[in-house]
């Protein structure tokens, strides 16, 4: 399959947008803590007993609110298109100190999902963040995001850090930070 990939500007949210975000929970990446979590945290993928869609545009806006939430002059979108249509996107946010970018966003229609076009949006992401002389991406998820895991990992992603408590208002989910170095 030919995917195309194409810097955006910000005048192509709504398009942007139009591409779902959610996914469906089947399991999860339970957290193991030991000793506290001085001797380590890891985590077990286990079966959810009821899947259920999730959806981060529904909890958080979505690409329509990042405007009024960020500067956006600082960020590259891009789009990925197959045979002419829009089948995803990916944001990269430049503006964090150091030498890391972000990847805030990623997101391909579901009927495009498994071939291919998430991998060339983070490819894309990459050569973006290289090109600006950033050594680094980082990327959240979540640990009821097992897809998304599978597929950073298979990125060449590494897993930084699990924080328990980084969403008081979500105390069952655990927040994964994935990492990526490139010259
Ligand atoms: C996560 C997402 C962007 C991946 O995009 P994609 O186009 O499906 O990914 P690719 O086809 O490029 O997959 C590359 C590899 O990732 C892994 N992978 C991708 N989707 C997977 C899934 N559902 N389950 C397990 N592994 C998966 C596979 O190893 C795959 O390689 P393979 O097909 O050779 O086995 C896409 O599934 C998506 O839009 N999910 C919903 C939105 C989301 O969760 N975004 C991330 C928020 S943190």
């Amino acid at each position: 399959m030919n995917v195309e990939i194409r810097e955006d500007s910000s005048a192509s949210l709504p398009a942007y947008a139009s591409i779902p975000i959610a996914f469906e929970v089947h399991e999860i990446f339970e957290v193991e803590v030991r000793q506290d979590g001085v001797s380590g945290l890891a985590h077990h993928p286990r079966p959810v007993a009821r899947p259920y869609v999730k959806d981060y545009d529904v909890l958080d806006g979505g690409p329509l609110g990042w405007p009024q939430r960020f500067d956006l002059s600082k960020w590259v979108l891009l789009a990925a298109h197959v045979e002419g249509h829009r089948v995803g996107g990916a944001a990269v946010a430049f503006e964090t100190p150091a030498e890391m970018a972000v990847l805030w966003d990623v997101r391909v229609a579901p009927g495009h999902r498994s071939r291919g076009v998430g991998s060339a949006l983070v490819a894309a992401a990459e050569a973006s963040a290289s090109l600006r002389g950033y050594r680094q991406l980082q990327v959240e998820t979540q640990n009821v995001n097992v897809p998304a895991c599978r597929f950073y990992l298979r990125c060449g992603f590494t897993l930084g850090a699990i924080h328990r408590f980084a969403y008081p208002s979500l105390p069952e989910e655990a927040q994964l930070l994935w990492y990526k170095s490139f010259l």
